[in-house]
């Protein structure tokens, strides 16, 4: 007993000091839309925790007002607010400087990505909108699937309205990052707090393209075959779980703790934190697909840069060449859908 009350002590002591911490950082506020979902809820969680965060604005279409009644009892810096159907997303959004986007149906077994699309895009276009009215220069994280897209909706929709930032749209990929650092880290023996990996492409299935070759720190050497066997479990990483679930959805805790780490990262990069750099879907001119994801260094205004490719290895190249298509018939899917 004694062990535990010094360890929450401690953990208490840890959370006092932060808050404590936060009060020199400045106002951030953060709405997450879809914040009742599989995803949103723990994503709330993970985001009332963060000391970046001064207010935390918790939508979705029902049930809401018990989420955020719950989260907002938690003794850390933010207040939080829940706002629940169409009437009350513009307050949601007001003032806002991140926004994330988890709305939306997730996948059962023997479904894509692309299943969801006729549900998801205009889910997201309808958030897009309001959002373009009412926080237009919101950094906005797009976790709703098919991210590759979803993203080029967002675009097409700000575009319209005369508020598209080509640097504060970014689709999260970070689940397909966290997922790479966790399989190569198993595989090669080395400490996964420590591993990077960067993924490019997109985040569905081939497109998803884990650079393995780039992986730090480097551990026992891999074969030819076990960087395919890492690649093929980094690309259906969405799938394995999928399956497990068994119809109940798709990835929330682990996409949770992804799009708390995306969101942090841009947190910390508009309050100026130097070289925070983080693999995202972005508008990019990397390669010749308008939107691609790859590192990008994040700063003030979102998008710092877009970083390069790197050293590829022939496997990784052909990866490259294999994904193009299919993702840019994603994105001319969603620019089609977002004129129509
Ligand atoms: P879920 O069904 O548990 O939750 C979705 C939530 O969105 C529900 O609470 C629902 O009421 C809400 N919602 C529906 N329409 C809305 C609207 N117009 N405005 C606000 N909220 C609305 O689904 P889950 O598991 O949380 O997944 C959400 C999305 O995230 C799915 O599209 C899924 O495919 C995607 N996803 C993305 C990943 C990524 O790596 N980017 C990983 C895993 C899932």
């Amino acid at each position: 007993l004694a062990t535990i009350l010094k360890r929450s002590t401690t953990s208490s002591f840890l959370l006092r000091r932060s808050y404590h911490s936060s009060e020199s950082q400045p106002e951030r506020k953060v709405t997450v839309l879809g914040a009742a979902g599989g995803i949103g809820q723990p994503l709330a969680l993970l985001m009332k925790l963060n000391p970046l965060v001064s207010k935390l604005a918790l939508y979705d279409i029902a049930a809401t007002p018990g989420v955020a009644a719950d989260i907002s009892h938690i003794n850390t810096r933010s207040l939080v607010n829940g706002y629940m159907g169409d009437e009350q997303l513009g307050e949601a959004l007001e003032g806002s400087d991140v926004v994330i986007i988890p709305a939306g149906v997730p996948r059962k077994p023997g479904m894509t990505r692309d299943d969801l699309f006729n549900i998801n895009a205009g889910i997201v276009k309808g958030l897009c909108t309001a959002i373009a009215k009412y926080c237009p220069n919101a950094v906005i994280n797009m976790i709703s699937n098919p991210v590759n897209s979803t993203v080029p909706i967002a675009a097409e929709v700000f575009k319209k309205a005369g508020t598209y930032d080509k640097k504060k749209l970014f689709g999260v990929t970070t689940l397909d990052v966290v997922r790479a650092k966790t399989f190569y880290a198993g595989k090669v023996k080395v400490n996964v707090a420590d591993v990077d990996v960067p993924v490019v492409g997109g985040h569905a299935g081939i497109t998803i393209l884990p650079l393995f070759s780039q992986a730090t720190p480097k551990g026992s050497n891999l074969s030819d075959e076990e960087i395919t066997a890492l690649t093929k479990r980094t690309q259906d990483g969405g799938t394995e779980v999928v399956n497990a679930k068994a119809g109940k959805g798709s990835a929330t805790l682990s996409m949770a703790y992804a799009g708390a780490v995306f969101a942090d990262a841009c947190l910390k990069g508009l309050n100026g934190v130097p070289d925070i750099v983080e693999c995202s879907y972005v508008q990019s001119t990397i390669t010749d697909l308008p939107f691609f994801a790859s590192k990008v260094r994040l700063g003030k205004n979102g998008v710092e840069e877009v970083l390069g490719l790197g050293n590829l290895t022939d496997f990784e190249k052909q990866g490259l060449e294999n994904l193009k298509s299919e993702l840019k018939s994603s994105i001319d899917k969603g620019i089609e859908f977002a004129n129509a």
